[in-house]
């Protein structure tokens, strides 16, 4: 039997149960919801902005990725995402700062935290626990706090969805409800499209991960939601999968990376390239794409693309956000992988915390 229909299999694999994670995200974006509506803002409510510096690294980091491109359309103000030790000198204490951290312990996220509180920024902290929520507590900050006993990856979103509900209800960012409705009714349907009883041949998420089987992905987006989607896509099968993977945008791959697929064929040919595609795309990116595909498609073993499906953008960027997180857990069980551990990360935040003891 294939193993991804042999649920005793599947059971067995994935003793911490990421694919039931997973296959719950419909109900912890509700969740996420009901948080974000008894978040006290009293604090930061009237407080009229001049920027919002989003903090938060790996599977935390998704959110300012995401928020950032959701929103630039339309917002007054600019939003930037951090991802390191520091805030850029420009940040303010007129600035909203909103450090995301699953565990509230990630050194770099607590740095920049630090520098915010000596600027005098307002924080918006999101996390289950942790050094996060005593600073929080310690300064009388906004908390948003999520469950916990997650691997903060799967918890996106808790974190994600609660942090956008949150800048929406402060009106820094305007969502339509509409959108929301949208999002969560597509994902509704995902999730049941998705789950584990639905066998190989009608599981879209099992297609796709048996597709990629053997193979090195690289996951293509395009500049906007889907460059954050397609990080998402190949930071899930870095983790979940224990699998490399590239990932590039578009347009700027054209100027550079296109021309990379020309020698090494003998390796590449066991790349499978995939790529996001929304059929709304403006023409001149739809050309690319296609004229993109006829140039490289000699240097892949196969080249998947993935409907991007949805109106609104918020349902364009979480349905295929979720399409490829739970490919990714079906990776995983496909290699007879466990997708919870990721041993690698723990092992280097044990090395850093090592410096903090001298
Ligand atoms: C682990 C994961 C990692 C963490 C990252 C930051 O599941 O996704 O990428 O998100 O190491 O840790 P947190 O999220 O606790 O700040």
């Amino acid at each position: 039997m294939n193993i991804l229909d042999d649920l005793e299999k599947i059971k067995e694999l994935d003793s911490e149960d990421m694919l039931g994670i997973e296959e719950n995200f419909y109900n912890q974006l509700l969740e996420a919801k009901k948080i974000a509506e008894k978040v006290n803002v009293g604090s930061i409510e009237s407080t009229a902005f001049s920027g919002v510096a989003i903090l938060g690294m790996g599977g935390s980091g998704f959110t300012g990725d995401i928020i950032r491109n959701l929103t630039k359309d339309d917002i007054s103000v600019p939003i930037e995402v951090v991802k390191s030790y520091d805030l850029p000198g420009f940040v303010n204490s007129s600035w909203l700062v909103v450090p995301v951290s699953y565990s509230g312990n990630t050194e770099e996220t607590l740095s920049a935290v630090q520098q915010a509180l000596s600027r005098g920024c307002n924080l918006l902290c999101v996390t289950s626990g942790g050094e996060l929520e005593k600073i929080a507590e310690d300064n009388g900050s906004c908390i948003v706090k999520v469950p916990s006993g997650y691997q903060p990856r799967g918890a996106a979103g808790y974190l994600f969805f609660s942090t956008i509900l949150v800048l929406k209800f402060l009106k820094i960012i305007s969502l339509p409800d509409s959108d929301i409705e949208e999002a969560l009714e597509l994902i509704k349907e995902k999730c049941t499209q998705y789950r584990r009883e639905v066998k190989t041949q009608k599981n879209y998420a099992k297609i796709i991960a048996a597709a990629i089987g053997d193979s090195f992905p690289v996951i293509y987006g395009t500049e906007g939601i889907l460059s954050s989607v397609a990080f998402r896509w190949k930071c899930e099968i870095n983790e979940n999968s224990k699998t490399p993977c590239f990932w590039a945008e578009f347009p700027e791959l054209n100027h550079n990376e296109t021309v990379g697929w020309e020698r090494l064929k003998g390796i590449t040919s066991r790349f499978v390239l995939i790529v996001l595609v929304d059929k709304q795309e403006q023409e001149r990116i739809k050309v690319r794409i296609r004229t993109t595909i006829k140039l490289i498609r000699d240097n892949f073993a196969k080249i998947i693309e993935i409907p991007v499906e949805g109106k609104s953008k918020l349902a364009k960027a979480l349905s295929t956000m979720y399409t490829g997180d739970i490919v990714s857990v079906y990776l995983a069980l496909l290699n007879e992988i466990n997708p919870t551990p990721v041993k690698k990360i723990e092992i280097l935040k044990a090395e850093l915390a090592k410096l903090n003891e001298k």
